[in-house]
């Protein structure tokens, strides 16, 4: 039924009959070099030169004034809510329409995540949604005390307009750009618009470090503060164990830095490629009378992360779904709403009506990039 879609994707890969996956890592640089390079001189946990180095090609690459390297965006999250005021029993508003990270991150502070609807052409947060929610919301049902927009697949949200309104309230922004690196909004790297942005380099994601993540902000001190306190919060001495904070113990470790520093100085060959899959499924779809391609939002230079796709309908997507799986050519659906899984049924959340459109129709198709390993 769907043969013309997956013969392209098939053509797009050079793939004529084995799995084609999702989005694949490829590993065409030093990684091996830099992995066995930890080996040999035994340093492969929490100490060594790689997680600086990776942090300061961070910076240079987004323009953030410090970069902390993490285990992995989800505790990035966790740790950059912590950091940014939000305290047990507050309220954290984000998007019904995000991976369960973000929620769980918030959870994982004793905040309550507040659920809102996305926009239809950028995915992420509707700033008109969050502007109903705050104007109607009963401070009875709780303080707000940050807010998390996500951007999704690599596409911005309306996020100079989420900040503009987070500010009027006095709430805090952390962003979560677990799936931006690479990607910009008027030529400024996601992550680097809110007091705290999170990165991650899970296997999934445009280049990785295993797993991994960074959090990024412009704020100089509160990212010295970032740094010591997912590090054991230790104070500096040769040889004394003393902290002088609850910290966690969330520093990357070098092994992982290594993989990433590698994965970093291929991040323009691997961008490239996928903006040229990305053109490939712009125009393939152009020609889809009832497939809309969820092409960059206006003034979004994107990643491309994944590459997703609008059906005309539930059952037409589903129906998509199967075949291309039976078929070796992995696609899945968009995430289920936060508010539709049980941890999270009582939850605040709006109607989530475009985000539920969305949800029901969208398919992300395979994404990686085709440089040889
Ligand atoms: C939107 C979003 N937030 C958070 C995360 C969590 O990142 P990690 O898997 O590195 O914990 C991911 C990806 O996995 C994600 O896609």
């Amino acid at each position: 039924m769907f043969d013309d879609i997956l013969t392209f994707i098939r053509e797009l890969y050079r793939e004529p009959e084995a799995f084609i996956p999702l989005h694949a890592p490829v590993f065409t640089g030093r990684e091996k070099e830099y992995l066995c390079e930890c080996i040999d001189s035994t340093f492969v946990s929490s100490v060594g030169q790689y997680v600086g180095r990776m942090e300061d090609m961070i910076t240079d690459f987004t323009g953030a004034a410090k970069a902390v390297a993490v285990v992995n965006g989800t505790c990035g999250l966790t740790a950059a809510l912590h950091l940014a005021g939000v305290e047990p029993e507050t309220l954290v508003i984000t998007q019904g329409l995000t991976f369960v990270a973000t929620a769980n991150a918030i959870s994982h502070t004793g905040a309550r995540p507040v659920f809102i609807d996305s926009d239809a052409d950028t995915l992420g947060m509707s700033p008109d949604a969050l502007r109903t929610f705050l104007e109607n919301h009963d401070p009875a049902d709780g303080r707000v005390s940050a807010c998390v927009p996500v951007h999704i697949v690599g596409h911005s949200c309306r996020i100079r307009e989420i900040c503009a309104l987070c500010a009027e309230y006095g709430i805090p922004v952390v962003e979560d750009a677990a799936e931006g690196i690479g990607s910009y909004f008027e030529g400024q790297h996601l992550g680097t618009f809110g007091l705290l942005g999170v990165l991650s380099f899970n296997g999934n994601k445009t280049i990785t470090t295993g797993g991994g993540g960074m959090i990024i902000t412009n704020d100089e001190e509160l990212g010295i503060r970032t740094r010591h306190l997912t590090a054991t919060a230790k104070t500096p001495h040769r040889w004394e164990f003393k902290h002088d904070a609850i910290g966690w113990n969330y520093r990357m470790p070098n092994i992982n830095a290594a993989l990433g520093c590698a994965q970093m100085e291929k991040l323009d060959d691997i961008l490239a490629d996928k903006k040229a899959v990305a053109q490939a499924y712009r125009a393939f779809f152009a020609e889809h009378a009832d497939i809309t391609y969820i092409d960059a939002p206006k003034g979004c230079d994107s990643n491309y992360w994944l590459n997703t796709a609008l059906f005309a309908s539930k059952e037409q997507r589903d129906a998509f779904l199967a075949e291309s799986n039976d078929k070796d050519v992995m696609t899945r659906p968009m995430w289920t709403l936060m508010s539709d899984m049980d941890i999270y049924q009582n939850a605040l959340s709006d109607s989530l009506s475009t985000a539920r459109d969305i949800t029901d129709r969208a398919i992300n198709l395979p994404s990686g990039p085709r440089l040889e390993s």
